[in-house]
């Protein structure tokens, strides 16, 4: 069959496919333990999916503006001012389903066939392919020799006369790097230098390991505000993954038009999230507060088990909830790049990680530790007993 040109050279989500695979083998019985998915294991906390109840039994489950509810961007609005101290009116801000749509939204109104828009690698999945589906071409900084950091040099050995944007995403997946407030003050100057524009995925903001602060490269420097979107979610802060709710929040003539990408492909986020993402922005930040120190507690207990391996590099996560581990000494000639390894750890030792080259490395896993404790502690042992079984 021939399909349209815009899937040319799109690829099937990577972390999509081991999901799917493991839960062919869950579906036999088998016992598989996943540390794939990034969410957390919690529930999303009681008084905000009430809120989605109370906005279904009181009818609120009509279209609603496309934009969003004016309650939620103000509060939106509101919570970036506290957060951040940026001063937004609703008119910045667009509702999306979830932090991905709001970013697809953006890049599709302001890039095309002739512009460059640079990822720094190890990136987030998504983001090539989003650029890609714009008709855009993504150009990789690669930071693995900088310990996953960009700097001025790097970055401005990849910006050409058809560079359009750089996106970063700090605290990032899949490394788990927080980005210092001198490495932003960096990206803003060279943003403002080169006239570029700036997406800032902020999805992990209030998912950072003491004493670790998050820098948002508008609060670094208020002057790139009007070529700066910043993207957020409710899916990583408030377990809502499932609930399909984001925002983009930039200048205004750009939020319109990605307003109007959205209005004429899905129309408006589901009213019944939009009100429990309200609640969420309502209520205090308990939830995250409580959970962060589990994840840290996650964190460390398989940084422990991985210890007992001597072949693998790893760098400790600041932030987000992601350990992204350099396993290419343990290839042989069979099991020769993150796929086969991610594939043998899964059929072989019933674990399921993502391959680094999803992110742009080939050499290295990912794992997620927010799963529950025991599901860190089972499956990052059988990852190091299946390591360790290469070895010997
Ligand atoms: C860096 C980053 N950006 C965006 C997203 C998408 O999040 P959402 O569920 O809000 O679409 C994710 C999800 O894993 C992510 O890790």
């Amino acid at each position: 069959m021939e399909f349209s040109e815009h899937l040319k050279h799109i690829e099937q989500s990577k972390t999509f496919k081991f999901f799917a695979l493991l839960k062919e083998k869950a579906d036999l019985g088998i016992d598989v333990v996943s540390l794939i998915t990034g969410e957390l294991d919690e529930p999303t906390p009681s008084n905000i999916a009430n809120a989605g109840i109370d906005a279904i039994k009181s009818g609120k489950t009509k279209y609603t503006v496309n934009n969003g509810i004016l309650e939620l961007r103000q509060a939106i609005c509101d919570s970036l001012k506290d957060n951040l101290d940026i001063e937004y009116i609703p008119e910045q801000i667009l509702v999306s389903n979830g932090g991905k749509h709001a970013l697809f939204n953006c890049l599709y109104s302001l890039c095309g066939h002739n512009d460059e828009v640079i990822i720094i690698s190890p990136y987030y999945a998504s983001y090539p392919d989003m650029i890609k589906l714009t008709g855009a071409t993504p150009i990789i900084v690669d930071t693995l020799q900088n310990n996953f950091v960009p700097n001025r040099q790097l970055l401005e050995s990849a910006i050409t006369k058809r560079t359009k944007a750089i996106i970063i995403n700090s605290p990032c997946n899949p490394t788990g790097v927080v980005y210092s407030e001198s490495t932003m003050r960096e990206i803003t100057d060279i943003v403002k230098q080169h006239s570029l524009w700036l997406f800032s995925d902020e999805i992990y903001d209030k998912i950072l390991y003491p004493p670790h602060t998050h820098h948002s490269p508008l609060s670094v420097d208020s002057e790139i505000s009007n070529r700066t979107v910043l993207l957020n979610s409710f899916s990583k802060t408030y377990a809502m993954t499932g609930w399909r709710i984001g925002y983009a929040a930039g200048p205004k003539e750009l939020i319109e038009k990605a307003a109007l990408v959205q209005s004429q492909t899905t129309s408006n986020a589901s009213s019944i999230s939009q009100y429990a993402a309200l609640e969420a922005l309502q209520s205090d930040d308990s939830f995250i507060e409580t959970v962060v120190p589990n994840l840290l507690a996650k964190r460390d207990k398989a940084i422990k088990i991985l210890s007992q391996l001597d072949k693998i590099k790893m760098e400790t996560p600041n932030g987000a909830f992601y350990l992204f581990i350099h396993i290419s000494n343990y290839f042989n000639s069979e099991i020769s790049d993150s796929t086969k390894m991610a594939l043998y750890l899964l059929n072989n030792h019933n674990v399921g990680v993502v391959p680094g080259s999803a992110f742009g490395a080939d050499d290295y896993i990912r794992l997620s530790f927010a799963p529950s404790m025991d599901k860190i502690e089972v499956g990052v042992q059988r990852i190091v007993g299946g390591l360790q079984k290469l070895q010997s």
